[in-house]
């Protein structure tokens, strides 16, 4: 056992060095148009933001289940089209056709500064997170992450996941494997009472037994009316995140996994995250509710399985 985990720490440090670029960045289309029917968040150009009182703790988690549902679905639909020869710009049309029928509005579309200009995140290979989706095709190998954020009754639902384009190397799969099962044992630390540091101590920890690392420069976030709120939720222990959580809360758990380093750099479109290293990332992210027993997850189908650890 012990030996085991060496081997795998020294993998990991004797990699470094041998990765290289394989995602560059492409032509990005021009901007798509929302319906002027769909409300759209408070960031976007032109919305008129009248101030609110918040909402009360029922009614948003009753809004952020049926936004959390369709998060799910749009992710469900897009997932149908991932294949060698796609590009992510055909994807993220996809994305923001499928929140629109769903009377959503593509949470990403115009957020932060500089606005981003797409309605989903695909973040590929050495991407870590915020990939905009541009004129790349899919490649046979590639592990693909896309991040759908869909704003629907005055809330957002926030959902990723990491899919294999064609023949996939097992490091590559393994990095995959490892970095759903630390979310999910992020998960299974919800609970009221705990504190959120429970949650990236548990990520961490597997993410090391199997020699890989946890990013550390982005974060879980709490979730709601607002789309990035308090708390942070860290992928790694720290004493110093020590939210407790009470029943009523939302927020997103959703590590990123690097096969070398954790370090990352920023490209000149000022979102895309890139590995320092060029290694591979994988992310798999999920918005929960902590309940008055434990947590439920709201971006799933209430038919599919909760994967928690030993279930
Ligand atoms: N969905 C991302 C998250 O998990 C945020 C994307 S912001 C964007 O928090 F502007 F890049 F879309
Ligand atoms: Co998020
Ligand atoms: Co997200």
């Amino acid at each position: 056992m012990v030996r085991r985990k060496k081997q795998l720490k020294d993998r990991a440090s004797s990699n470094r060095g041998v990765f290289s670029q394989s995602v560059f960045p492409g032509v990005v289309s021009p901007l798509r148009e929302v319906p002027a029917n769909i409300a759209r968040p408070p960031y976007v150009p032109g919305t008129m933001s009248l101030p609110r009182t918040p909402l009360p703790l029922d009614e948003k988690v009753k809004r952020m289940r049926e936004t959390g549902i369709a998060a799910r679905e749009v992710m469900l639909e897009v997932a149908k089209h991932i294949e060698v020869g796609i590009t992510t710009d055909e994807l993220d049309a996809i994305v923001h056709e499928e929140t629109i029928k769903r009377g959503g509005y593509p949470s990403p579309l115009q957020y932060g500064s500089p606005p981003f200009p797409k309605s989903v995140c695909t973040s590929i290979n050495e991407i870590i997170c915020h990939g905009i989706p541009d004129s790349r095709k899919l490649q046979d190998g590639d592990i693909l992450n896309i991040d759908i954020t869909v704003y629907k009754n005055g809330v957002h639902g926030d959902h990723n996941q990491t899919f294999f384009v064609g023949n996939v190397d097992e490091e590559s799969q393994n990095l995959v494997k490892v970095t759903k099962e630390a979310m999910w044992r992020g998960i299974a630390e919800v609970k009221p009472g705990a504190s959120t540091r429970a949650i990236g101590k548990a990520i961490e920890e597997h993410a090391k037994t199997n020699g890989y690392s946890s990013v550390r420069d982005y974060t879980g976030h709490g979730i709601g009316e607002i789309f990035h709120d308090k708390p942070t939720i860290l992928h790694y222990d720290t004493p110093h995140n020590d939210t407790i959580m009470t029943p009523g809360m939302t927020f997103t758990i959703e590590p990123m996994l690097t096969i070398g380093d954790w370090q990352s750099d920023l490209w000149d479109d000022d979102w895309t995250v890139v590995t320092k290293d060029f290694s591979r990332s994988a992310q798999f992210e999920h918005t929960v509710l902590v309940t008055d027993t434990g947590v439920d997850v709201l971006t799933l189908l209430p038919s599919e399985p909760r994967e928690f650890p030993n279930s």
